[in-house]
């Protein structure tokens, strides 16, 4: 049986109530029954004069317990237990430390003080996982700072620091030192004193802050910020019920509100991305290898784009990294984009020029291979040349040193042949970062059928030290994103060839909650870019007159997207704002009378379905090949890589969402209207589809056997 993790010890006439609960002290159910016990024994003491509450390790705690939330409803327990430890007849003083999020907070609230160590973080995090507080704190902190503040909290999301706690009014003092020991004394303070219990539910909210006027400036604030979305608001209308109901009343209300809010799609879908994003580091039959190598040092090859970006990586890590270049010209150039990118970091407030310059120092240029001898791992992102890439790496292999894990950044290449060009292919992975490298999260950890164990274990480590969300996938033409990104463009410029406006298709797109529409996005990347893949891959491309097209006609006509101002939209200097260009329309309405395809208007049922089907089917067939492990880390792809609503789940949760019987009548349905060229149904969609499961079943499934490996 494991251990009570909550104790109580006497000090003087204040008893301490110390949890002990790693990691961060989360406050799981035996958190609870230990808390309870402490209640209880305190209660069976006499003579003593406060209370504090600590905890041990690396915070106070961290929040309740998120996996609970599938199950049964807890918040009568966490009614009972915070009721119980805000009856105490003494003062109950709550000593924090660490990042206090959620159910951490409300603790803390249904204490009658509450004091914190300077760096000590704290916030209400529940509408990211489309919940509100639900142990009182809709309840409780309007009493301490008002309905207007709470809800500032909760609604940004964020957490604040001690000053802002305190200037705010729900913290009481900072402390210095052991925050034990602190929090002792601050209590003998109170005792001192002759301080009292202080009840936050006791007090009465503040009806100003509840004005009409600033309920709607909140709730255009959610509506905005949350488009989509209901937990900001269910959170607005539980603060504001804290300044018309009566305190017990009001609990009763939030438990309604929050259980309500559990039961959404948009709390599912959260909660399943945030759980998919910590399991993609799980791979089956891994753990036996414990060989996982530290990675002390890296080198990079290619001090372009990429290179510069995942240079910065390994600096912002604190590991030094060699970054070579075929030229000193190409590495001047590369510095110079690196010092641009840290100094904007300075200028916004994000880093101090210190720490500018200690990683400047982290970063290293060099002219000559053997400066990457040393190196535990080196990631190649030069061209996207096959032939470059293999000479590149048989260089590599000559100094490199044994057990170094040689990675390449390519997109669209077969690493296995990269790999093939080295004495030692098992220690050939592909390392796919996102551009910007520095800023965008998601890591596609690419194995090829000989890369050892060892190897990906190592970059999966490496991946959680650059601050990355690595997926695991295997070999295929664009892996797991960018393959699935083939019928989503597809489709979108095939419709504007159709007669949408570039705008109709993105605002389809946005208005369901992509980060940016497609085509707005080519703009970004460059239009040009597009087309050198397409030429460069024509070859495995289907025999459609149509396709990608619309990219086509707008490079002929010198439309290299926002870099020079004109693209699928049109761009003002010095501005990012697209505007629609009747120009780039006509090219696209000439390219599809020469195409011979047909003018006619489009709803935005049939954008978002002949986009999302499409991705949705591609990432099925992803699943059934074993490129990817689990429909989770298809999602956590998208999400994390492609602007994917995260309240949606990524795109497999959303396809269970709608039902797969939908998907498939709709693959079907668009099959009969333009072929089967680029509509057949994966044969897992049809199966499922006509089973009645979910991918969530289907994974669920092959995880209690084991995974596929
Ligand atoms: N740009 C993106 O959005 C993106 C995203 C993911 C992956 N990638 C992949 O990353 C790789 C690099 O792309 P990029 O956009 O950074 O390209 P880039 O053109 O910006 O940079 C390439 C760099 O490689 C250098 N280089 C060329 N030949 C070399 C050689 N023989 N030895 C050493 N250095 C050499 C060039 O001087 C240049 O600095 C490609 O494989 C690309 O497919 C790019």
């Amino acid at each position: 049986m494991s251990q009570n993790p909550v104790s109580v010890t006497v000090a003087a006439d204040v008893a301490v109530i110390s949890v002990n609960s790693p990691p961060v002290n989360t406050i799981t159910a035996a958190v609870r029954d230990g808390l309870f016990a402490a209640i209880a024994d305190i209660r069976g003491r006499q003579g003593l004069a406060a209370v504090a509450l600590v905890c041990e390790g690396s915070t106070f705690f961290s929040g309740a317990d998120i996996g609970e939330f599938a199950g049964p409803p807890k918040e009568a327990e966490y009614r009972d237990l915070f009721r119980q430890l805000e009856q105490l007849p003494m003062p109950v003083v709550a000593g924090m430390h660490g990042v206090i999020m959620g159910g951490g907070l409300e603790i803390a609230l249904a204490c009658h003080y509450r004091v914190a160590v300077p760096e000590t973080r704290f916030g209400f995090p529940e509408v990211t996982l489309g919940i509100i507080p639900g142990a009182g704190g809709t309840q409780r902190m309007p009493r301490l700072i008002g309905v207007e503040k709470t809800l500032d909290l909760i609604l940004t999301a964020r957490p604040v620091d001690v000053a802002t706690g305190i200037r705010l009014g729900f913290i009481d003092a900072e402390i210095r030192g052991d925050v034990r020991e602190a929090t002792v004394a601050f209590a003998q303070g109170l005792v001192r004193d002759r301080a009292r219990a202080r009840r936050t539910s006791e007090r009465g909210v503040d009806p100003a802050t509840a004005a009409p006027a600033i309920i709607l400036r909140l709730t255009a604030q959610a509506r905005s910020q949350y488009p989509n979305r209901q937990a900001a608001l269910t959170a607005i209308e539980a603060v504001s019920a804290a300044a018309r109901m009566p305190f017990e009343e009001g609990l009763l209300y939030e438990t309604e509100l929050v259980n309500g809010a559990k039961a959404t799609i948009e709390s599912k879908a959260l909660v399943h991305v945030f759980f998919a994003e910590r399991n993609t580091r799980k791979v089956p039959g891994l753990a036996a290898d414990a060989a996982i190598r530290n990675v002390a040092s890296g080198g990079v090859i290619g001090a372009g784009t990429m290179g510069g970006g995942i240079a910065i990586c390994f600096a912002n890590a604190g590991l030094p990294v060699t970054l070579l270049d075929s030229s000193q010209e190409a590495l001047d150039r590369g510095f110079g984009v690196i010092a641009n990118t840290y100094d904007s970091m300075v200028k916004r407030g994000r880093l101090t020029a210190a720490e500018k310059e200690a990683r400047l120092t982290l970063i290293r240029g060099t002219l000559n291979y053997a400066d990457l001898k040393d190196a535990d791992v080196v990631i190649e992102a030069v061209f996207e040349s096959l032939e470059l890439k293999r000479k590149i790496f048989k260089a590599l292999d000559e100094v490199a040193k044994p057990g170094a894990v040689l990675a390449t950044n390519t997109s669209t290449l077969d690493i296995a042949e990269i790999a093939a060009a080295t004495r030692r292919p098992g220690d050939v992975i592909g390392l796919h970062f996102f551009s910007p490298a520095n800023v965008m999260p998601l890591l596609e950890v690419v194995r090829t059928d000989t890369t050892a164990a060892r190897v990906v274990g190592t970059a999966l480590d490496l991946a959680k030290r650059l601050k990355k969300t690595p997926v695991l996938a295997r070999v295929c033409y664009g892996f797991i994103g960018n393959r699935m990104m083939e019928g989503y463009a597809r489709e979108a410029q095939r419709m504007v060839l159709e007669g949408a406006t570039p705008a109709q298709v993105d605002g389809a797109l946005e208005t369901f909650g992509m980060a940016m529409g497609i085509l707005a996005v080519f703009d970004m990347a460059g239009i040009d870019v597009g087309v050198n893949v397409h030429t460069a891959n024509a070859s495995r491309y289907p025999p459609d007159p149509s396709y990608y097209q619309a990219d086509f006609a707008l490079h002929a006509a010198g439309r290299l997207g926002q870099k020079n101002g004109r693209g699928y939209y049109k761009y003002l200097p010095g501005d990012r704002a697209r505007h629609d260009d009747p120009q780039a329309i006509e090219i696209l309405g000439n390219t599809a009378r020469r195409l011979d395809i047909a003018q006619r208007t489009h709803g935005t049922d049939e954008i978002l379905e002949r986009c999302l089907y499409p991705l949705i089917n591609e990432g099925i067939r992803i699943l059934e090949e074993g490129v990817a492990l689990r429909a989770g880390d298809v999602d956590v792809v998208w999400c994390a890589g492609y602007g994917f609503p995260r309240y949606r789940g990524g795109p497999m949760f959303y396809a269970d969402s709608i039902g797969l019987k939908t998907v498939h009548d709709g693959m079907l349905k668009y099959r009969d209207l333009f072929g089967p060229m680029h509509w057949q149904p994966a044969p897992l969609l049809a199966r499922l589809a006509s089973e009645g499961r979910t991918l969530g079943d289907w994974d669920a499934e092959r995880n209690a056997q084991g995974g596929i490996r």
